[in-house]
């Protein structure tokens, strides 16, 4: 409203209206700040706004890679905003706020940064839609010398962590503020989409063309988003449990192609064993991709990714076990920052022991043993400290190794029971949000009784190995 009234008075009263703005200077508004904080990467994120669902609708034709279409993101603002930041890399045709065109341009200094200036400043606390119309060639974008869109020769995947979103729908990219979604991509006949939840319906309006409509209902995180297109093999089923199971193969898996199907087909049974150790399940659809386009897996929102390496010596479970423990810790339970690594790949590389526990082929005390043992002290290994990292290190080995013996040197030092409840309660009282290593080790203080200030020191943020194995035992 107050900008408003300056521009009603016009370039006379532009100098009373600034003296105006200034007495009040902290309820003017100001544009959003283009990140929120991250310490490893401070421009995710946008500040001034909190986003509940993102409506992503889209056309692909994977033989050009010609990627188009319209997000529609329900926000509601956070602050009076003059304009705001979506962290977005394509090409932009169009933005409207609230049903009025906007201004838009990207920061000259970041390709991922898309500034929206509304025809007019927005109150604090106000419902904010913004649709988005665009056109591009996600492979061709480069950000930071990075493009983490990956073309395959029948399709592509949006599959990557920290960062993929901005090869395909605007958004405000961190962890700290998921939404819901709806994703609905047309693709030709021969190819198949995937994305996260419920596969609500197809439709074929367009001659040779099919139109995947999905549906993710719990909150869910930007990087967590997944969109893979193929010539996969799908199969559509339902768990015992009565959820939805979606896998889709990719035929070129070839050889690996048995073993991906024997290992993913058991995600129902892996889900069900990991819900008696961390509690329900948090979401409303189980599944699986397994694909040659990538290199690493990620635990994308009730339906993971995996390439093909994980099965190339034959099946692999542990995989599967990390993946889906993941639905717990990092995706029901996001990071606060990228800082927080470790209660992601710390837990799900801990869930791997759990299930090697669960099926007899031996108990999570002699796989930590076996890992601590497995590296010599002077080995480069002990220097990355798993809870402070760095972002250049953030998937290092050591985050999830000597992550997983820090859980179990916590889980001797408190007990079997302590240890389970506090895991529980953690996802229970952050279900659906996000949390950081101290929150968590407080709570496990708390719940414990036990003062974890050096073995979380020793474990999480010493550059050095633990003189003491992870069963507070074999001291080497
Ligand atoms: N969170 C994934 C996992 O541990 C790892 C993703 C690694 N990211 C990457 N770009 N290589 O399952
Ligand atoms: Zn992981």
């Amino acid at each position: 409203m107050r900008s408003r009234t300056r521009t009603g008075f016009g370039a006379v009263a532009a100098g009373l209206a600034t003296v105006l703005l200034s007495t009040t200077a902290s309820a003017a508004p100001a544009p959003g700040s283009a990140g929120v904080g991250d310490p490893y990467y401070p421009g995710a994120g946008n500040g001034g706004y909190d986003v509940a669902h993102y409506d992503i609708r889209l056309t692909y034709q994977p033989d050009t890679d010609r990627l188009a279409g319209t997000t529609t993101i329900l926000a509601t603002t956070t602050q009076e905003l003059s304009s705001f930041n979506l962290d977005f890399g394509l090409d932009v045709r169009s933005v409207r706020v609230n049903n009025a065109p906007a201004r838009f341009a990207t920061d000259p200094a970041d390709p991922s940064e898309l500034v929206v200036t509304p025809a007019r400043p927005l109150a604090r606390g106000q419902f904010l839609a913004v649709v988005v119309t665009y056109a591009d060639t996600p492979s061709q974008v480069e950000i930071g010398g990075v493009t983490a869109w990956k073309k395959t020769p029948d399709g592509a995947l949006a599959v990557d962590e920290p960062q993929i979103s901005e090869w395909w729908f605007p958004a405000n990219d961190h962890p700290t503020d998921k939404a819901t979604y709806d994703v609905s991509v047309e693709v030709p006949d021969d190819v198949a989409a995937l994305s996260n939840g419920t596969l609500v319906r197809t439709s074929k309006q367009r001659a040779g063309w099919t139109r995947w409509n999905w549906r993710s209902t719990e909150p869910q995180a930007t990087y967590l988003t997944l969109l893979a297109v193929g010539r996969f093999e799908v199969l559509r089923s339902t768990t015992p449990s009565g959820q939805p199971f979606v896998t889709a193969y990719d035929p070129a898996l070839g050889p690996s192609l048995p073993a991906a199907k024997a290992s993913i087909e058991r995600t129902p049974e892996v889900v069900k064993a990991l819900e008696e150790f961390f509690g329900p399940y948090p979401f409303e659809a189980q599944g699986g991709v397994a694909s040659t386009g990538l290199g690493f897996a990620l635990e994308n929102q009730t339906r993971s990714v995996y390439g093909r390496g994980f099965f190339r010596a034959g099946t692999n479970m542990s995989v599967v076990a990390h993946e889906n423990a993941h639905q717990w810790f990092g995706d029901s339970v996001s990071v606060g920052s990228w800082r927080d690594i470790w209660l992601n790949e710390g837990f799900a590389s801990y869930a791997e022991f759990l299930w090697s526990e669960h099926v007899g082929e031996g108990t999570a005390d002699e796989l930590a043993e076996y890992l601590y043992n497995s590296y010599p002290a002077d080995d480069a290994f002990w220097r990355v400290p798993p809870g402070d990292p760095g972002a250049e290190n953030q998937f290092h080995v050591a985050v999830y190794d000597r992550g997983a013996m820090a859980v179990h040197a916590l889980r001797e030092a408190v007990g079997d029971e302590a240890f389970f409840r506090i895991l529980r309660t953690w996802l229970e009282t952050k279900k659906g949000g996000h949390g950081t290593i101290p929150e968590f080790v407080a709570l496990a203080e708390r719940l414990s009784g036990v003062d974890l200030d050096g073995l979380i020191r020793t474990w999480l943020y010493t550059p050095a190995k633990p003189a003491v194995s992870p069963n507070g035992h074999g001291a080497e």
